[in-house]
C-alpha cells in the first residue's frame, strides 16, 4: 500500500529514529510499503520518517530505470561502517522536499552495515549515486536534510517555497 509522503518544513523530519530490536510483519510490510511508495514518486531513495514512522528503516533502488532490472535493498538499522576520505559532489533531491536541488559533498564510497529482511546482517561497500543516496537516507533517520548541508540563504529560501507549496496543497485538498 502506497502510504502518503511527509514534506518539509515538518518536525516529524527532525526526529532522531529508534533502532529496530524485532524484525516483525508489520515491519516487513512498512518496509514494502515505503518501496512501493518510493517507486510511485517516482525515487531512489525513502526513509521511515518521510512516511511518518521513528524506527530505523530505509529502501533504497539507485538503479537507472529503463536500463537494468530493479534492485531493491530494505535496510534495517543501517549504519556506515568504513568511508573514504576522497569526496563526491552530487546534485541532491529528495521525495520531502520536491523540485528542489543542491549539491552536496560527501565521502564517494561508505561501507554499510545492516540487518535485511529475513534479519541477517549484511555488510557492503557503495559508491557513486548509491553512497550518496544510503548516506542521504541514514541522515533522514537521525533528523537530518539534505538542505541541512547547504547555505542558510538557499535553505531558507527553499523552506519558504516549500511553506508555500504545502499551503497550496492544503488548500486544494479543501476543494
Ligand atoms: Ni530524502
Amino acid at each position: 500500500m502506497k502510504r502518503s509522503i511527509v514534506y518539509h518544513p515538518d518536525l516529524r523530519l527532525k526526529k532522531l529514529c529508534a533502532p529496530i530490536s524485532d524484525i516483525t510483519d508489520d515491519l516487513r510490510q512498512t518496509a514494502v510499503d515505503m518501496l512501493e511508495t518510493m517507486y510511485a514518486a517516482p525515487g531512489i531513495g525513502l526513509a521511515a520518517p518521510q512516511i511518518g514512522m521513528f524506527s530505523r528503516v530505509v529502501v533504497m533502488d539507485c538503479e537507472k530505470r529503463d536500463e537494468a532490472q530493479p534492485n531493491p535493498i530494505i535496510m534495517f538499522n543501517p549504519e556506515i561502517t568504513a568511508h573514504s576520505e576522497e569526496t563526491s559532489v552530487y546534485e541532491e533531491g529528495c521525495l520531502s522536499i520536491p523540485e528542489h536541488f543542491a549539491e552536496v559533498t560527501r565521502p564517494g564510497e561508505v561501507e554499510v552495515a545492516w540487518v535485511d529482511m529475513n534479519g541477517t546482517c549484511q555488510k557492503q561497500g557503495f559508491d557513486g549515486l548509491w553512497a550518496t543516496c544510503v548516506q542521504h537516507e541514514i541522515d533522514h533517520l537521525n533528523g537530518k536534510l539534505f538542505i541541512d548541508y547547504i547555505g542558510v540563504i538557499k535553505r531558507q529560501m527553499i523552506t519558504r517555497k516549500m511553506q508555500k507549496f504545502k499551503r497550496e496543497l492544503a488548500r486544494k485538498k479543501d476543494f
